[in-house]
């Protein structure tokens, strides 16, 4: 059990993970307004009632979003900042040290100007509803608001988020194949309750292992209920955007389905591939790559586009039904599921992928690498490229954990046997 939730809450970390059918068991809350108070405690749990069995199909009662009592506390009240993790266009995501009970945790602190208080509980409640999911960032039972940020705490992922981990010439086939086993999973079970994501790209999955064997999924800002009106969102990248929310009008709203997210999985899915997006735009007026592929994905021509050449037949199928420009016939996230015995590169095509973003090879498309990749570069060039060393050294068996006292005991070796080489060396002379 983690001592952090004992402390700060009234949760177990054994029941961040409950079964899917517990997850609806909660909520119906208490209506209380925002208020400082000297405690940073939130007992998020004990103002959530327990509920009947007769939760509906559509995750029902999970859709309700509670009015918590959210108090006040200055971050350096009790946490020591470690690092700063990133900064994303509404957060910042702080490595920090709890001193009470000596644990690190994230901290993700929302500035005010950035986000209402609504919209602050909406994030927090989806994010702690859904930790019970293995692919899922688990979200503690502890928010507060401090000076001019909204903050709530997660675990730490220690090798940053996907894009971070990605180069030029895409992942393995079969990380990609792990990655898309265990996103289809975190989203399926979204689906099921009747959520979308909305926002699925690279940077919005967390890597917990250094050969993708577990990931999961983060940023539940823009998470809503499936039939919502909702306006585009604006700070993403345009080469996720599914086509019907590029054609919807400007400032008008449109209603939000999980076909977005099934979309937004398959832009995912090419990228992890290749390690670039398939267009710039889902825009098949002013964009000739997706017209090119909405004309093969309607069977309106046999030619393969040139950026697709790369799949196996079967894969393209997977990408046919997944990118179809119809929402109604479009793929369920949980349909790759059907071609994992698959191989989804086309075996006469050979890329360099075995070492992952270092060495992978550029690609051949480079007009077609939007400056989504680019962008990412600058902007934590330093964290990624130690998460791209790493990864490089694991490739190679090499460890990455610095344990001080293991290192020094090598270098002890080392220079020992160096020593004794020495020897060896000289008299070979
Ligand atoms: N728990 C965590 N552990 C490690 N890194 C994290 C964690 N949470 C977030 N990050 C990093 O911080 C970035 C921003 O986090 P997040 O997506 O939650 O913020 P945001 O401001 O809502 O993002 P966006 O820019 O997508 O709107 C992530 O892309 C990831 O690189
Ligand atoms: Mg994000």
């Amino acid at each position: 059990m983690c001592k952090y939730h004992q402390t700060k809450s009234t949760m177990k970390l054994s029941e961040t993970k409950l079964d899917t059918n517990q997850l609806s068991n909660r909520s119906s809350l208490k209506s209380n307004t925002p208020k400082r108070s000297d405690s940073c405690k939130l007992s998020y749990r004990n103002s959530v009632k327990s509920l009947k069995s007769n939760s509906n199909k559509d995750g029902g009662i999970l859709h309700q979003i509670p009015d918590l009592d959210v108090p006040y506390m200055e971050i350096n009240k009790e946490y020591d900042i470690l690092k700063n993790i990133a900064e994303g266009c509404f957060a910042k995501i702080y490595l920090v040290h709890h001193r009470p009970i000596k644990t690190n945790v994230v901290l993700k602190a929302i500035h005010t100007e950035l986000t209402s208080f609504k919209e602050f509980i909406k994030e927090f409640h989806y994010s702690y509803q859904l930790s019970h999911h293995p692919n899922i960032l688990s979200s503690y039972n502890v928010a507060f608001q401090s000076n001019d940020y909204f903050v709530f705490a997660q675990e730490y992922a220690p090798y940053g988020d996907l894009a971070a981990n990605l180069g030029p010439g895409g992942l393995h086939e079969s990380s990609v194949k792990s990655i898309a086993s265990q996103l289809s999973s975190a989203l399926g079970f979204m689906h099921s309750k009747s959520l979308v994501h909305r926002d699925i790209k690279l940077e919005n999955v967390l890597v917990f292992a250094l050969d993708f064997s577990r990931v999961k999924l983060c940023d539940f800002g823009a998470t809503t209920k499936e039939g919502t009106l909702v306006a585009k969102i604006k700070h993403t990248w345009k080469n996720f955007l599914p086509p019907e929310v590029i054609e919807s009008v400007k400032h008008e709203r449109f209603i939000c389905r999980t076909s977005a997210d099934s979309w937004q999985f398959g832009i995912m899915l090419y990228s992890l591939l290749t390690g670039n997006v398939p267009w710039r735009k889902a825009d098949w007026v002013n964009d000739a790559k997706y017209a090119a592929f909405k004309k093969y994905e309607e069977r309106k021509t046999t030619k393969i586009p040139e950026n697709f050449s790369k799949f196996s037949p079967r894969f393209l199928r997977a990408f046919r039904k997944i990118l179809c420009h119809n929402t109604e016939d479009r793929a369920k996230v949980t349909e790759v599921m059907k071609y994992m015995k698959d191989k989804w590169m086309d075996s006469k095509i050979t890329t360099s992928k075995s070492t992952g973003n270092i060495l992978g090879q550029a690609a051949s498309d480079q007009d077609s690498i939007c400056v989504y990749l680019n962008n990412r570069e600058s902007k934590n060039s330093l964290d990624e490229n130690k998460t791209r060393l790493r990864r490089l050294m694991s490739t190679y068996c090499l460890e990455t954990s610095l344990d001080q006292n293991v290192v020094k005991k090598r270098i002890w070796e080392w220079i020992l046997s160096c020593e004794e080489g020495h020897g060896d060396d000289v008299e070979g002379y």
